[in-house]
This record gives C-alpha cells, sequence and structure tokens, in this order.
C-alpha cells in the first residue's frame, strides 16, 4: 500500500502492486462465503473433515477502474462470470447515472464479487447495488472488494445497505472538496490504465 500510494512509484510498480493488494483482497472476499462439511479421504486412505462452498459466484466491475481487478478475481475462480457496469455522474442532475450494464443473467441465483478500488462518495456504488438488486441479487450476497474506503463513503453504504459486506484494504481519513480519497493514491483508473 506503501508504494502505490507513493506518488513517485512508476505505473509498472503501482501495477503490480495494486495487482499483489487486489489478490488477496479477492481471497479475503471468498472466505466470507458459507460452506458445508465435507470429508474427503487423503491419499494416507485417512478421513479428513474439511468444507466446500456449494454456491455459485460472479464478479461485476464498475467501469472503468473496476476493470482493473478482473484478473485478480480471474487468477482464482476459474472461468468466473464478470459483469460489467458503467455509471457516470449525469452533468444536468449531478446525480451518478447508469449507461451501461450486462449482467450474467443468472445473476439472482450468485454471490457476487463488487469490484471498484476507489470508495470515495459510494454514489456509483450505490448505483450499481440498485441494479443489483434490481436484477434480483440478495443484499447480503454482495461482496464489495475495494483498495481503499473513505470513513463516509463506507458508512454511507453501510446504513443504506445494513447485510452489504465490505472488504477493503484501508479506510482513509477523509475526502477533498473534488471527493478525491485523503491521502489516498490519486486516481487510481489513470495510474493503472496510464491516462494520467
Ligand atoms: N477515485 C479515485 O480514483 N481516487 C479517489 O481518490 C477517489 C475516487
Amino acid at each position: 500500500m506503501t508504494i502505490i500510494r507513493d506518488q513517485n512509484t512508476p505505473r509498472g510498480d503501482f501495477v503490480f502492486y495494486s495487482d499483489r493488494v487486489i489478490r488477496l483482497l479477492v481471497e479475503e472476499g471468498l472466505n466470507y462465503l458459507p460452506v458445508v462439511s465435507k470429508e474427503v479421504i487423503t491419499p494416507m486412505g485417512v478421513p479428513f473433515q474439511g468444507v466446500t462452498f456449494e454456491g455459485r459466484i460472479c464478479g461485476v466491475s464498475i467501469m472503468r477502474a473496476g476493470e482493473s481487478m478482473e484478473q485478480g478475481l480471474r487468477d482464482v475462480c476459474t472461468s468466473v462470470r464478470i459483469g460489467k457496469v458503467l455509471i457516470q455522474r449525469d452533468e444536468r442532475t449531478a446525480q451518478p447515472k447508469l449507461y451501461y450494464s450486462k449482467l450474467p443473467k443468472d445473476i439472482a441465483d450468485r454471490w457476487v464479487l463488487l469490484l471498484d478500488p476507489m470508495l470515495a462518495t459510494g454514489g456509483s456504488a450505490i448505483k450499481c447495488i440498485e441494479v443489483l438488486l434490481e436484477a434480483g441479487v440478495k443484499e447480503e450476497r454482495i461482496l464489495f472488494i475495494n483498495l481503499i474506503c473513505s470513513p463516509e463513503g463506507a458508512l454511507t453504504m453501510l446504513e443504506r445497505f445494513p447485510k452489504l459486506q465490505i472488504i477493503t484494504a484501508e479506510i482513509d481519513e477523509g475526502m477533498d472538496e473534488h471527493k478525491f480519497i485523503l491521502p489516498g493514491l490519486g486516481d487510481f483508473g489513470d495510474r493503472y490504465f496510464g491516462t494520467e
């Protein structure tokens, strides 16, 4: 996190270390899925009382920055389905507006790992969760995975969706007047995709 927060970190390192954190967050998120007991027999011929996840998952990335987290999910979940949503601020109303969404058809039966690296005001994430709920996803089956939260953003989301689970690396101090997280790491999408 120190490396990716450093303004002097070159892009290659920013991507490399962000990917490492994302992978850890996705692995941690999978620990929140419910499991049932499962017995297997080890090569020693001895039973082992383990666990297994019997549900199904999918990812949903909030474009564009959330797309940076898709590979981390693919790395740990083989052939995982990944939906996408594009939400942007409507200049007329100043409210987040849905421009595009493409979700797995059976998303209502799945656990959803919602991917967006920076939770600032929560405007886009709230809009995205509304879209997921309309598609039939259960609130308690949404795991929101991000690298950095503002305290305001995290509180707003949890007040609005009390059964939502947020998996984050760090909760920062606040936001500036442009709603950038402080101390933060700047614009994640620009640094990750090299569009600064
Ligand atoms: N999105 C970013 O990329 N950075 C912030 O600080 C807030 C939102």
